[in-house]
């Protein structure tokens, strides 16, 4: 019979090496997140059954900021094993009490997973094992995102000549058009923000996620207008902390079904291609179909999807 689990945070980056032992995709991120203050030892926990790491788990956060703001690497030595699972939920239960106490907002947990991870067996099980261990903790999930990554040198079709971009005039603007898409929008968060939110509370808060994600200059973002100056729609290219992204585009309601989603979606990978980046990052629920479509069409590989979970009731 094995000893009961230690659960511990990591005693400092010299015991990074040990949590690194687990893979994940996230793995490589890890030294600078600590480095540059996104991530913190006391944030980071293993589960120890006889010095072997059974569980670990870690949060992310904002550089400066005290609490975390998501909760992305949660990983079983061996998700067959009910000893490690039983491990790792515990590790769940006694590190959230730690780091997350009894505040109100539970960050919500993302996993990364292979676009194929219903078809194959192996990681549909593994994906499964962490479902189920967070939803016995009270997590349901939320939303199914895909993500998707256009590579240097994918072919970007050229404008149809139906759209003119121009910078917004100020941020103001972009609030502005981000609140008139909120209204019918198949973004999840959207939608759940909706229940407790006015659209321009809505609005608000994605803008300043947004802003807080990207430590580009605003330059990059365009606002679509059609040729009576309308504005149609707009995008915001830059850069999050890890790779050049397309932060957010949207076309209005009354613009919908015009496909211009195609145009706004080339402008703003095309501003970030003219600039020399190798990749760019962008994302959309599973469902959001005219979205999926767009990338698909532009050329965006869907590399990977990710889970998100929440200890939010319904
Ligand atoms: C997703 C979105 C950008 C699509 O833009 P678009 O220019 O209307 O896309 P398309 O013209 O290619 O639309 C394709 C189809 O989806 C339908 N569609 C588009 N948006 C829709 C919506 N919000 N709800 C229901 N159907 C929608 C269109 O009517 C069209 O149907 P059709 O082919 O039968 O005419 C737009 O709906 C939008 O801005 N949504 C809110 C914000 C958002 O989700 N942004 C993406 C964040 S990652």
């Amino acid at each position: 019979m094995s000893a009961s689990p230690l659960f511990r945070t990591i005693e400092g980056p010299t015991e990074l090496e040990r949590f690194l032992g687990l893979p994940y995709s996230l793995n490589p991120e890890l030294a600078d997140d600590l480095r540059l203050g996104r991530r913190r030892t006391e944030w980071m926990w293993v589960a120890l059954i006889e010095d072997s790491v059974v569980a670990r788990m870690a949060w992310w956060g904002n550089p400066g900021d005290n609490k975390p703001a998501l909760l992305d690497i949660f990983d079983i030595a061996d998700p067959t094993d009910p000893v490690h699972r039983l491990a790792a939920r515990n590790l769940m239960e006694t590190a959230t009490r730690q780091v997350i106490g009894s505040r109100a907002e539970r960050p919500g947990y993302i996993r990364y997973v292979p676009p194929d991870w219903r078809e194959n067996q192996a990681s549909h099980r593994h994906v499964e094992v962490l479902i189920d261990i967070a939803g016995q903790t009270g997590a349901r999930v939320f939303v199914e995102r895909l993500r998707f990554e256009w590579r240097k040198g994918t072919p970007i079709a050229p404008p149809s000549g139906r759209l003119e971009f121009r910078q917004p005039h100020d941020d103001d603007e972009v609030l502005d058009l981000m609140t008139a898409v909120v209204p019918g929008s198949l973004d999840a968060h959207t939608v759940l923000d909706l229940k407790t939110m006015t659209p321009r509370e809505a609005a608000h808060d994605h803008f300043s996620g947004e802003l807080a994600q990207q430590i580009s200059s605003r330059d990059n973002w365009r606002v679509a207008t059609d040729h009576t100056g309308a504005s149609v729609g707009f995008v915001t290219p830059g850069h999050n902390h890890y790779h050049p992204v397309i932060g957010y585009l949207a076309v209005l309601p009354e613009h919908r079904g015009n496909g211009y989603i195609h145009d706004i979606l080339n402008t703003g990978t095309r501003i970030l291609a003219d600039q020399g980046v190798d990749h760019i990052r962008a994302a959309t629920d599973l469902t959001n179909l005219p979205m999926a479509a767009a990338f698909e069409r532009g050329g965006w590989i869907n590399f990977e999807r990710s889970i998100n979970m929440t200890w939010t009731p319904p």
